[in-house]
């Protein structure tokens, strides 16, 4: 049976796509927001092939309040009301502070921090109306850790820190519960993009020795997603191969 609509955010990404491959495979009817045109159509064919025809890709730029708006109304409309929200779309432009341009930390802060508010406004109210609802934030490692080169990645994914537990407490009477996860380096198009010497440097410091598989990620938002994760709420869950502990 198919149960109500899921939307990921940067759904068509490294870790999006796992994330939308294992909600589709749970029997939600998945939509996949994503921003550049073009970069839905490898997505597409990859979900048919993997038997899950009936996902559709949204476009969409998560940093534009407005158009989240609509694109929301679209998606309940056509598809069904939005019972879990993915906020996994996210980008990096590493540079040290003394180098960083402004536009480098706004599009971070716009992009990671902002979005989550311009897309999570717009679905709240209706979760609340249903009683029921299930938001999971795609934070960081390095928000909890710090890194050099990301003050902008850093401030803008421990901001959702305190979006998480902020939002967990306003709507947990209405059984709604909000989660963040903070994976670690994954071995998606993002950390594979960093400079060789810079990645092998930071493999060394995992004691599992190698990055995180997206599939890793998507179990546990599947799990937080469920109906089994009913009474966890307000939680940031560390997935990192042992690389920072708190
Ligand atoms: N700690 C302390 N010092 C460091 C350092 C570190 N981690 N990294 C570099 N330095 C020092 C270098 O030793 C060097 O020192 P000297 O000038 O004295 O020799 C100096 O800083 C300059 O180093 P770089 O050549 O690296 O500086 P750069 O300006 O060319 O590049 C950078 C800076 C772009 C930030 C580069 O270091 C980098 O790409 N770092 C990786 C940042 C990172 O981990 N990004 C994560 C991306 S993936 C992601 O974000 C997903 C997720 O959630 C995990």
């Amino acid at each position: 049976m198919t149960k109500n609509v899921a939307l990921v955010t940067g759904g068509v990404g490294g870790i999006g796509t796992a994330i939308s491959k294992a909600l589709a495979r749970d029997g939600y009817r998945l939509v996949a927001n994503y921003l550049v045109p073009g970069s839905e159509a490898r997505w597409l064919q990859e979900m048919r092939e993997a038997g899950h025809a009936q996902c559709t890709a949204w476009a969409g730029d998560v940093a534009d309040f407005d158009a989240m708006g609509r694109m929301v109304q679209e998606i309940e409309r056509e598809l069904g009301p939005i019972a879990v929200l993915v906020n996994c779309a996210g980008i990096t432009r590493d540079a040290q502070l003394h180098k960083m341009s402004k536009a480098d930390w706004d599009l971070v802060i716009n992009v990671n921090l902002n979005s989550v508010f311009n897309v999570t406004r717009h679905v709240i109210g209706g979760m609340i109306a249903r009683n029921c609802g299930r938001i999971v934030n795609i934070a960081s490692i390095n928000a909890q850790k710090g890194q050099f080169g990301q003050t902008n990645y850093a401030a803008a994914k421990s901001g959702m820190y305190g979006f998480t537990k902020s939002l967990a407490q306003e709507v947990v009477k209405h059984g709604i519960t909000v989660n963040a996860i903070s994976p670690g380096y994954v071995g998606t198009d993002l950390v594979m993009g960093i400079r060789a010497d810079v990645r092998e440097k930071i493999l060394s410091q995992i004691p599992m020795g190698r990055f995180a598989r997206p599939e890793e990620i998507a179990h546990l938002v599947s799990y937080l997603a469920s109906e089994q994760a009913a009474f966890v709420t307000g939680a940031n869950y560390a997935i990192n191969g042992g690389q920072h502990m708190c």
